[in-house]
């Protein structure tokens, strides 16, 4: 197996850090590796703000439900969907429609994903944060972001501090894989997930923030996650911020 193979099949989200900062050859090469990322048509519709004022990190931290991570980082990026650049160029374009929302998004997510493991190549480790749409509509206020940008996920990166999380095991391939057809959920194949998923986190060590063992299996985290995660002023925020209108 290459190193390349090696380094994503043992991915783990990194949620303590050292103090140490990165390099700027570090930081540097995090940002070629996510700026080299496929972009859908070159149109190049995202951008990263790095936040570097502490009084802001802490704001930041505030607002994406307070995860502590995003303070004790060595760097959070916040990847943006992007299309005033695009709008500056091309302003009599049309820019309503909700794909622009899907092209931006895909597009943020992978360049997210490249300095993700950009930067677990160099031994560092990290971890997104969702987190920074609980609270969007303030973060775009924050952040100064204008018409047609939209925050989509922050990134924290830094030194590794203590021992590896475990790898968090995932669906079988038969579950997620598929030839030519889509098949229905298999229970019994479920079953045997939430069982693996139950006997990871009663192995895994309890660790701050968190204070509870977490005991449940897949399908119980889901239940709670699902619904949890609906943030309903959505859409009125995508509007406001000019994407998703028709
Ligand atoms: C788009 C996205 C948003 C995420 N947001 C958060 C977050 O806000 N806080 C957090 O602790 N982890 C967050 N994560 C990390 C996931 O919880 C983690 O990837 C998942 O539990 C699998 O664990 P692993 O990455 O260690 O394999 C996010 C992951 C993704 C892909």
């Amino acid at each position: 197996m290459n190193n390349t193979l090696e380094l994503l099949k043992n991915h783990t989200s990194i949620r303590s850090f050292t103090d140490q900062p990165l390099t700027e050859a570090q930081r540097d090469a995090i940002f070629k590796a996510a700026n080299q990322t496929s972009s859908f048509s070159l149109l190049q519709v995202v951008s990263i703000i790095r936040i570097t004022d502490p009084e802001l990190r802490k704001k930041v931290m505030q607002l994406s439900v307070n995860q502590p991570y995003i303070e004790e980082a060595a760097e959070f990026w916040i990847f943006c969907a992007d299309f005033n650049r695009n709008h500056e160029i091309a302003p009599k374009v049309d820019l309503d429609y909700i794909e622009y929302l899907l092209i931006g998004t895909f597009d943020a997510g992978l360049m997210a994903q490249n300095a993700l493991t950009a930067a677990e190549s160099m031994g560092l480790g990290g971890v997104y944060i969702g987190g920074v749409r609980a609270n969007i509509e303030e973060l775009t206020e924050v952040l100064n972001l204008p018409e047609y940008v939209i925050p989509l996920v922050g990134l924290c990166i830094g030194h590794p501090a203590g021992e590896k999380p475990g790898i968090k095991p995932r669906l079988p391939k038969s579950m997620v894989m598929f030839e030519n057809q889509y098949q229905p959920l298999d229970e019994k194949k479920l079953a045997n997930y939430d069982q693996q998923m139950r006997e990871y986190y009663q192995d895994r060590p309890v660790k701050a923030p968190f204070s509870v063992k977490k005991v449940k299996g897949w399908k119980d985290h889901i239940e709670d996650h699902l619904e949890r995660s609906r943030l309903p002023f959505m859409l009125e925020y995508l509007n406001k911020q000019g994407f998703a209108k028709k």
